[in-house]
């Protein structure tokens, strides 16, 4: 089968590396992919959101199934652009349809499903010009910090942690007034949740589902989780707090009501769901729902996954993804992330990127995120440069592995978090 995947990114990479090891891949296409992808499979010039120019290329290729990546191509409706045409509706689209990708697409939406399915999640008020007074209102019945939130998608920019009632409420306007554009036409105001963030991805054919490993991502760019927020740092897979115990609330709470929800509601979602959970106190409470892989967690989990994921993502595009496998490998493993100096405000690209051979004969595994092939050579093409994954029997030893091979790669100004994990 000839398998069209859309994205550039680390993620990209990860996903593109455990499908090229699928006995049921003949061809891989990475649209528009990077250096890293193009060595596992085939590049194709076309952008994630291409609708139109990707339609022609799968049709041309004899292309069997499309994985995407990023958000973009969900929340604009890729899964019902292929349905919609008959040349392409065979085709096995790994996505929610436009109607499920809100979930990410919308934090108002989200919230509202949230409630009604009964998921445990923040408290919030959904706030635009017309009800602002309520708004400011209901800002003082809760308890520093606040949180503000874009309705709308922002690249991960839209949320708002404020310290006091003053700068929250200054802030609400502020966004309510375009600071976002017309993501921040609506905020979602929350209480804020206190403790610690963890990453469970789902599978789901919409009826059937099965989970990934956990992960925790880091998001921040300076050590201790300080300074501004980033695309991701780095990340783990397992995450200790998130045992049987723990699972088994998720299960139930979450993910058992997510799916249920989504039935009634006849949304067809033939793809991955990632919670963003909150562990309050040993309970789990969703921050966010995205409706795709995250990354850098994809560069840590893919590698736990022994099963074939192709088989996998059959079983999603056919409804039976309760017949298929999935073994999850019981080692440790940690992605750090090599970054441009400056990230993830004013940095350079165009730096050659040395070392690459040097690490890929060790213990770890390297995939591109922002890299990109100048005059045969591989050069930084972006905030996020490289992502280092190892695996390790404890979360020390593969830490101190991606940091060994993190060490031998260079670029100038390189730079990365040398506390990945330290929370856990
Ligand atoms: P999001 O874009 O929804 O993932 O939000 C970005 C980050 O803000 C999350 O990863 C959390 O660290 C934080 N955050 C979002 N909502 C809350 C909340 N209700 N309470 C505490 N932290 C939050
Ligand atoms: N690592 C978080 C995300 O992909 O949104």
């Amino acid at each position: 089968m000839n398998i069209l995947l859309l994205g550039s990114g680390g993620r990209e990479h990860a996903l593109a590396w455990k499908i090229a090891q699928s006995p049921q891949t003949t061809h891989l296409y990475i649209a528009p992919g990077n250096a890293g992808t193009a060595a596992v499979g085939e590049n194709v010039a076309l952008s994630a959101t291409d609708f139109d120019g990707i339609k022609a290329f799968a049709l041309e290729h004899d292309v069997a199934m499309i994985v995407v990546g990023p958000e973009d191509p969900l929340v604009r409706g890729i899964y019902d652009y292929m349905q919609a045409d008959l040349a392409t509706r065979a085709i096995a689209v790994i996505a929610p349809s436009e109607a499920g990708a809100k979930l990410e697409g919308s934090k108002e939406f989200a919230k509202e499903f949230m409630q009604r399915y009964e998921i445990p999640t923040a408290r919030y008020m959904s706030v635009t010009k017309e009800n602002f007074s309520d708004g400011l209102a209901f800002l003082e019945t809760l308890r520093a910090p606040y949180v503000l939130k874009a309705d709308g998608l922002c690249a991960g920019k839209g949320v708002l942690i404020l310290p006091t009632l003053e700068d929250a409420q200054f802030e609400l306007q502020a966004m309510l007034q375009g600071m976002f554009g017309k993501a921040s036409a609506t905020v979602v105001i929350e209480e804020y949740l206190a403790g610690i963030e963890c990453s469970v991805f789902v599978m789901t054919d919409g009826e059937h589902y099965k989970i990934l490993p956990v992960a925790k991502d880091y998001k921040r760019i300076g050590e201790g989780d300080t300074g501004l927020n980033t695309g991701g740092m780095g990340s783990v897979t397992p995450v200790s707090f998130a045992d049987e115990i723990f699972m088994e609330k998720v299960r139930t709470r979450i993910i058992a009501p997510t799916i249920y929800g989504l039935q009634q509601e006849e949304i067809i979602y033939k793809g991955f769901i990632f919670l963003g959970l909150m562990n309050v106190d040993g309970e789990p409470m969703v921050i966010e729902y995205n409706v795709r892989m995250g990354d850098p967690e994809t560069e840590s989990v893919m590698l736990r996954v022994q099963s074939d994921f192709v088989d996998l993502l059959r079983g999603i595009a056919d409804g039976n993804l309760d017949e298929k496998e999935l073994h999850i490998d019981p080692r440790h493993v940690a992605c750090v992330m090599l970054v441009s100096g400056g990230y993830p405000e004013a940095y350079e690209k165009g730096y050659p990127i040395s070392g690459l051979q040097t690490a890929d004969a060790t213990e770890s595994i390297i995939f591109h995120a922002g890299t990109t092939l100048k005059d045969g050579h591989v050069v930084t093409n972006g905030g996020r440069v490289i992502a280092v994954s190892s695996y390790g029997a404890t979360k020390a030893e593969a830490l101190e592995r991606s940091y060994r091979t993190a060490n031998l790669i260079g670029f100038e100004n390189k730079y990365y978090r040398r506390d990945i994990g330290f929370d856990l």
